[in-house]
């Protein structure tokens, strides 16, 4: 493997002016997350007077000290539905891959900091991506629940669908994945199948309240008088109803229950000894990424500059560089394990796509997992890329990847444009996991181009109708669609809308890549006890 070698000055201006951009990308998501910690925080006085710890300070208890937790999917729903400034984001779930009591878990927390933790369509679709993670990766999943049950502002939209979140749990306890619920307070109608249709459940003494129908809506359908605790109550479930296995005295109890759990689940067992595994760090710092991209999207860059700053000891095993360099394919190692890349120094070309497609069956065939830097303004266009059968050949590199059966990872580091974003990995193509730095930019095409091509479809339209074509109608419909392309490209549109399971720090990248190939290797070797019908608590 050869070392890369950098060719960016550190030093330089235009280095430093990179540096100062990609750093207001990253404080703009950053204080978009911080809204929403701060919003939360801000009921710690109810919690604590409720005898209650809040969300987040949940799930410091329940994960091993020192131990990783990488958080997923934290901005989905930003700006969207009721949530108008952004401060609500995250769909009132706080998610993230862990590790507790020694073994790697999906951790779910409602965020009942937040608008009780009600469930909105946002927070629906996280938790369906969520249990995706969770069975692809033979995850453990770990659940404190706190819940109003269905936002009724939003009920319409996520009534068919909430079934879905009830049907996955089904099948994940038939898959043989073991779910552990904590009912830290309100388990509302739907909410109360959540932690029913966990394979274990534990209740909170004096605050779980899990019913079909709580004292108001009893008293309308029956005309029933009846309290919290005799419907529903932590004590009824464990002692009467046994739909809790487990009754805990407060939070901290119910989770340290939980960790009880899974410490005598023999999980890890079945697993080889892991070898031990020795690497260097890049030559180059980390640090370093944040000046390498352009500040100016549309200046090109060398995708080798990133795998120089992300690879052990910034080897690289360039894969059919003298074929194409538009297309950047090879090998490197991240923390010991050997993934194959795909980055993007441009268009993506007939040649480029062939060699991509053949460097993806190489890599399916030796069992390589798969990176993709996606930086690309999509397909070459244009008369020459035609006639060389860039359909043909992009449509081969979409079938590779579509079909290919080891873990592919994407990391959108810069522009992710038209269906290039699929050839890369996009999350249509059902990566494993996919990221995005806070520069990115994801859209079928460049803002520019689509207000052109709009304003060329009306022109042509009114002169066919014998219309004298109004230049200023034509430019106003030229800046609208520019700018709604604009709007609907960013970083934080995309993550909230759950086209990547986060927005990372450039910084973090050689880091949280490791980690999901470690999340992904462990569960090629783990074997399922599956049956039928999951288990049920008869
Ligand atoms: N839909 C939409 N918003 C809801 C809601 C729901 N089901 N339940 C609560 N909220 C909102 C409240 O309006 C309030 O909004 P605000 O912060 O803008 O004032 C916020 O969530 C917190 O509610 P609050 O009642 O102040 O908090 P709490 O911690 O004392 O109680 C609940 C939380 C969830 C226990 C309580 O609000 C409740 O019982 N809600 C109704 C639950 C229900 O019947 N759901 C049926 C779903 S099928």
């Amino acid at each position: 493997m050869q070392t890369l070698e950098s060719s960016i000055n550190p030093q330089s201006d235009e280095f430093r002016g990179n540096a100062e951009a990609m750093m207001e990308h990253i404080k703009t998501f950053r204080e978009a997350e911080q809204k929403v910690l701060d919003l939360a925080e801000a009921a710690r006085e109810k919690f604590t007077k409720r005898g209650k710890l809040l969300p987040r300070d949940r799930i410091n208890r329940l994960l091993d000290r020192g131990t990783p937790f990488l958080e997923l999917c934290s901005m989905a729903g930003y700006k969207m539905h009721d949530d108008k400034d952004g401060s609500m984001a995250g769909g009132n779930i706080i998610a993230g891959i862990g590790t507790v009591s020694g073994i790697r878990c999906l951790v779910v927390a409602s965020n009942s900091a937040i608008k009780g933790g009600t469930i909105t369509p946002a927070g629906l679709d996280k938790t369906l991506r969520l249990q995706q993670i969770a069975k692809e990766n033979k995850l453990p999943v770990i659940s404190l629940s706190e819940s109003g049950g269905a936002n009724l502002n939003y009920a319409t939209d996520i009534f068919v669908q909430g079934a879905r979140g009830f049907a996955n749990q089904a099948r994940m306890s038939a898959a043989g994945l073991p779910q552990i619920t904590v009912v830290h307070g309100n388990a509302t109608a739907g909410g109360a199948y959540q932690p029913g249709l966990s394979d274990y459940v534990i209740t909170v003494r004096g605050k779980a309240k899990m019913f079909l129908a709580g004292p108001p809506l009893l008293k309308a359908a029956t005309g029933e008088i009846a309290d919290d605790e005799e419907l529903g109550g932590a004590e009824m479930h464990a002692q009467v109803a046994g739909t809790a296995e487990y009754l805990a005295e407060d939070d901290a109890d119910g989770i340290r229950q939980a960790r009880n759990i899974l410490e005598a689940l023999p999980w890890n067992e079945q697993l080889p000894p892991q070898r031990e595994m020795k690497w260097e760090a890049p030559v180059y710092p980390a640090e370093e990424l944040l000046g390498v991209i352009p500040s100016d999207s549309k200046k090109p860059y060398d995708v080798r500059e990133i795998l120089a700053r992300i690879a052990d000891g910034s080897r690289f095993l360039d894969f059919k560089n003298e074929f194409d360099d538009q297309t950047v394919c090879g090998t490197i190692r991240i923390e010991g394990y050997s993934v194959g890349v795909i980055g993007n120094n441009g268009p993506i070309t007939p040649a480029g796509s062939a060699k991509a497609a053949q460097f993806i069956q190489l890599c399916d065939q030796a069992g390589t997992p798969l990176l993709f830097l996606h930086n690309t303004t999509g397909f070459m266009v244009g008369t020459h890329s035609e006639q060389n059968g860039i359909i043909k050949h992009g449509s081969k590199m979409i079938q590779a990847v579509a079909n290919c059966r080891v873990p592919k990872i994407a990391v959108v580091i810069g522009g992710s444009y038209g269906a290039g974003n699929y050839a890369m990995c996009g999350r249509g193509l059902d990566p494993r996991f996919i990221f995005a730095w806070p520069n990115s930019r994801t859209a079928v095409m460049g803002p520019a181009q689509a207000g052109k091509v709009m304003r060329i479809v009306a022109e042509d339209k009114q002169r066919r109708s014998g219309i004298d074509p109004d230049p200023k109608t034509l430019e106003f419909l030229e800046q609208a669609t520019a700018k709604k392309l604009e709007d609907g490209s960013t970083a934080l549109f995309g993550t909230a809308r759950l086209w990547d399971d986060g927005l990372i720090d450039p910084r973090d990248t050689r880091r949280v890549v490791a980690l999901v190939l470690d999340v992904c290797r462990e569960a090629g070797i783990r074997e399922l006890r599956p049956n039928t019908f999951g288990v049920a608590r008869l």
